[in-house]
């Protein structure tokens, strides 16, 4: 007989694509700090939030990646001027394809997370 599986044994696996000046920083910070977050969250650090693909999001879902987060600079922040801006329209189009393909859309978060915002990251 194999082991039985508690409901709250479930750890989702969560993929972070996280811009390198602000969320990445502000992780780090949680780290250097000390404060706990959970170890479930693997994150790929990418020079802008702009940079980050749908195509990226798919492929860690294709991957086994239960739920995945979006995480660059806060409006006006972003070292590439309009990166962000970019990478929250194509968050809005990418959820609507979610969607209509019959994914929970709740499995995308997109959060602006600055490098001093460690307690918004953890
Ligand atoms: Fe951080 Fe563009 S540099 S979102």
């Amino acid at each position: 007989m194999g082991k039985k599986i508690e409901i709250h044994d479930f750890e989702p696996k969560i993929m972070a694509f996280v811009c390198k000046w602000c969320t990445y920083s502000g992780a780090d910070l949680a780290g250097t700090s000390r404060m706990d977050y959970s170890p479930n969250v693997r994150m790929i650090r990418l020079p802008c939030s702009g940079r980050i693909d749908p195509q990226f999001l798919i492929k860690a879902f294709e991957q086994g990646a239960d739920g995945v987060l979006v995480s660059g600079c806060h409006p006006g922040d972003c070292h590439y001027n309009e990166g962000n801006y970019y990478a929250r329209r194509r968050n809005t189009t990418f959820r609507q394809l979610m969607d209509f393909n019959g994914i929970d859309i709740e499995r995308i978060e997109f959060s602006w997370i600055s490098a001093a915002e460690a307690i918004k990251w953890t």
